[in-house]
C-alpha cells in the first residue's frame, strides 16, 4: 500500500498508523455514517494532497481500519481536523489511540499549541479532548451546520507543558 505522498507521520505508537491511499474508502463509509455534515470524498483528497497534513489510521481486531484522525501543522500551530471510530469499535481506546498519536507527532514536530473544535453536544469527545489535557477557550454560535450547534474550541498548549516539565 502507497502512502499518500508528502506525507509525513512517523507513527511511534502501535495503535496508530499512518493513513494510506487505500483507506480511503473506509475512511468516507466511517465519516457518513459517524457526523450528520460529513466530509465528502472529495474534501478527504483535497486536505490530503496538502504537505501540513498528517493523517493517522487505527485497525480494529479484524484489521480492517476502524477509525482515522486528521490534523494541521502549519509553523508551530497545530490543529486537529477531524478524528472519528467506527460506532461498533468504540470505548475500546481507538480514538485515544489516535489523539494520542497525533499529540506525539505534535510533540516531535515542535508545535507549541493545540486547537480544535467540537460539537457543544459532544460529550465522548469532550471528555476524550478533556482528558488529554485540552481546555475550553471560547465558543463559536452556530458554527456548525445540520444541525445548528455552537462549537467549543479547545487548546492544549504544549509550550507550556514542556516548560512546566523542565
Ligand atoms: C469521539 C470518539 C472518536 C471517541 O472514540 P473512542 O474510540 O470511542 O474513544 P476511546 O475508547 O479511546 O475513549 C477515550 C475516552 O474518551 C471519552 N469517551 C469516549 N466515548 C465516550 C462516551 N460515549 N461518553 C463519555 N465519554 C466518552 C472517555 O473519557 C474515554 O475514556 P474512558 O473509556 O477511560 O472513560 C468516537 O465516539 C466517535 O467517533 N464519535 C463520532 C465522531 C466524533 O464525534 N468525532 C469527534 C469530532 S470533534
Amino acid at each position: 500500500m502507497a502512502a499518500w505522498p508528502k506525507r509525513r507521520c512517523d507513527i511511534a505508537r502501535a495503535s496508530a498508523r499512518p493513513l494510506v491511499s487505500d483507506d480511503l474508502e473506509r475512511v468516507v463509509a466511517i465519516e457518513r455514517a459517524a457526523f450528520t455534515d460529513p466530509w465528502s470524498r472529495k474534501a478527504f483528497l483535497d486536505l490530503l494532497a496538502q504537505p501540513h497534513i498528517r493523517a493517522f489510521a487505527a485497525d480494529g481486531p479484524n484489521g480492517l481500519l476502524a477509525g482515522y484522525a486528521l490534523a494541521s501543522l502549519v509553523a508551530d500551530q497545530g490543529e486537529i481536523l477531524n478524528l472519528a471510530v467506527d460506532s461498533e469499535s468504540r470505548r475500546r481506546g481507538l480514538g485515544h489511540g489516535l489523539l494520542a498519536a497525533m499529540l506525539d507527532m505534535f510533540r516531535r514536530e515542535g508545535a507549541a499549541a493545540v486547537y480544535l473544535e467540537v460539537r457543544q453536544s459532544n460529550a465522548a469527545a469532550l471528555h476524550l479532548y478533556q482528558r488529554a489535557g485540552f481546555r475550553p477557550l471560547s465558543t463559536r454560535r452556530a458554527y456548525y451546520r445540520n444541525p445548528t450547534e455552537n462549537a467549543v474550541t479547545m487548546a492544549l498548549q504544549l509550550a507550556l507543558e514542556a516548560a512546566e516539565k523542565g
